[in-house]
């Protein structure tokens, strides 16, 4: 057996390793200085107890970025150092995000053992190669991100660390050949497993789906089907389910190859970014002529994100994840026996309120971030939430899952088709969607970004429409002077959560402003760019009369988003006179 040593290397704290709301992003430049990345990993060994690092079994993969190679042999070298017992690693440190939260809850070692905790290495949605961003963030027992406890403690250490411990002389591990190795050091043995990428979570996707009647919808000519991974981690998976066990075609998978950059692409699943997959539904300017699929997917970078199409039609994501509960215990077998409650986040728009409501479930709505649904699941409180961001999951899990999005979409379909496959007319998705508007109403619902925007200005902007919520009578007066034509403001405030379980209070989670009519306008920074300040603003606008339920979003949403960029100055402010992004 190979042996090591451990070395002590002095080190000094770094600027700006504050973890954001998925961990520490930065750009790749950033993380190669010397001791960056080390100094964040020693800083996090550190705020976790004694016997979740010594002798423990950590996972350390990711979405296969520029960089990820180097940084988990940079990881092993220093988890041996501190005492780990062994680290899993994906077949070519590929794991998806929701794979990792799967392999930590169910996977068995080889030797018996189990997971306490992973580093995921990714950047999620945003672009990779060697000029972009590399990102590094911790999951705990429970398969989820870490709680602000224990990221507030990691960036505390990184503002004193005086040392890291690595294993300088651990020979780099093979991570391309599935296998274990073992080494011996000062405390004993230290074994890395590299496993492959996708079986835990194939096992895991089957025992909550039925496989055979999204087989029966898959093989109908009646269907037709196409998967975007946006050149992410998505493609490890996307073959082995959609096309080895339910028999989609090959060729409906777009993108597939994981790739360090992404091929170049902004990895994230929008129908700005998704260009290829939009442009094959039939959507955009772009569209090639051809007759589209029914059902296209996309995901982002980690594959935890997921955007729905059908053919012609998108699917909002707040849309998304009331549709899937309202058709969760008929369509899923997992959901067979009800669901313990439901969740959004703040900014998503209120199509889950209404299906919540009219089913008698519990709902919750918590401020953006997954970690706040995962402690609702934990307690048992949440089976199915989902945020305006294109995330959707459940409590399979405790991170969200774009290809459960999308196996949760084909089992919608196959259940709602039972009959149809043989004779009868396909129910689409878009079938699906109107129906769904006309039981419950629809909300119009949009989001403008504009990416990086200078961070003194976004800040003086949010600035600005707090002080304005001081006097209602004042902001109704701005409002009615733009668009006489929308209703009157009845409450403004910044949005905060006291989590129903541990009792954690979160502020200055958004600034909203409630109308009478039950419109909406949010304004948040954003919490996971690398560079400047993204403003994100959510406009929402209810519809109840079914006979209005059909109009084009944008042209509905008209009034209120001029309204929103009066109100906030947006163009004075940032100096944009348009978003970097609509969806
Ligand atoms: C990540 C989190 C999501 C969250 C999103 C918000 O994807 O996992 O839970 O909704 O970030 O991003 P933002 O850029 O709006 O802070
Ligand atoms: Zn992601």
């Amino acid at each position: 057996m190979v042996r090591f040593n451990v070395t002590r290397k002095l080190t000094s704290p770094i600027d700006g390793q504050k973890p954001g709301t998925s961990g520490l992003r930065k750009k790749v430049k950033v993380f190669i200085q010397p001791n960056y990345l080390e100094n964040f990993v020693q800083s996090t060994f550190n705020a976790l107890t004694a016997e979740k690092v010594r002798g423990a079994t950590l996972v350390v993969s990711g979405d296969g970025r520029y960089y990820s190679k180097d940084a988990i042999q940079i990881i092993v070298k220093m988890a041996a150092a501190n005492g780990v017992r062994r680290i899993w690693v994906g077949q070519n440190g590929l794991l998806s995000t929701p794979a990792v939260s799967a392999v930590i809850r169910e996977r068995v070692g080889v030797d018996g053992s189990r997971a306490s905790g992973a580093f995921i290495l990714t950047a999620s949605h945003n672009p990779g190669g060697p000029n972009e961003d590399f990102g590094i963030k911790y999951n705990m027992e429970n398969g989820g991100p870490a709680p602000e406890g224990i990221t507030d403690k990691i960036y505390e250490n990184t503002k004193s660390i005086k040392e890291y411990l690595i294993a300088e002389d651990l020979p780099n591990v093979d991570i391309s050949a599935i296998g274990v190795s073992s080494f011996g050091g000062p405390e004993g043995q230290f074994d890395v497993e590299v496993f492959d990428s996708a079986s835990d979570y194939v096992k895991l996707m089957k025992s909550i789906f039925d496989f055979e009647s999204i087989r029966k919808l898959l093989s109908s000519p009646k269907f037709s089907f196409c998967y975007d991974a946006l050149h992410g981690v998505a493609g490890a998976y996307a073959k082995r389910i959609f096309v080895e066990e339910l028999g989609a075609q090959e060729s409906s998978l777009l993108n597939c190859v994981p790739k360090e950059d992404f091929g170049g692409g902004h990895p994230d699943p929008n129908l700005t970014y998704a260009k290829e997959l939009v442009a094959r539904m039939g959507l955009g300017k772009s569209s090639s002529g051809e007759e589209p699929p029914e059902f296209g997917a996309a995901a982002d970078g980690d594959a935890d994100r997921n955007m729905v199409l059908g053919k012609r039609f998108f699917v909002t994501p707040s849309d998304s994840v009331a549709i899937i509960a309202a058709n969760a215990v008929e369509a899923i077998p997992y959901f067979s026996a009800g669901l313990k409650g439901v969740a959004r986040s703040m900014p998503t728009s209120a199509a889950l309120d209404v299906v919540a409501k009219n089913l008698n479930l519990k709902f919750f709505e918590v401020p953006t971030g997954w970690k706040f649904f995962g402690n609702l699941m934990d307690a048992g409180m949440c089976s199915v939430c989902g945020e305006e961001s294109f995330g959707t999951g459940s409590d399979h899990i405790r991170e969200k899952d774009g290809i459960w999005a999308v196996l949760a979409w084909l089992s919608i379909l196959a259940y709602k088709n039972k009959g149809n496959l043989d004779g009868g007319k396909l129910v689409t998705v878009e079938d699906i969607v109107r129906q769904h508007w006309a039981t419950y109403g629809r909300h119009y619902y949009t989001r403008y970004d504009y990416e990086n925007v200078d961070a003194g200005a976004a800040k003086e902007l949010m600035a600005n429409l707090v002080k304005l919520q001081s006097s209602l009578a004042e902001v109704n007066g701005i409002v009615q002077g733009i668009r006489s034509d929308v209703s009157k403001v009845v409450h403004g405030d910044e949005f905060e959560y006291k989590d129903p379980v541990d009792g954690s209070i979160s502020k200055h989670q958004g600034i909203r402003y409630l109308f009478e009519d039950g419109s909406r306008l949010v304004f948040r920074l954003s919490g996971t760019g690398s560079e400047g300040a993204t403003i994100r603003l959510y406009i929402e606008q209810y519809e109840k009369d079914p006979s209005k339920t059909g109009r084009d979003s944008q042209e509905a949403l008209a009034p209120l988003v001029e309204v929103a960029l009066k109100l906030s100055k947006m163009q004075e402010f940032t100096g944009r006179s348009a978003p970097t992004v609509i969806t």
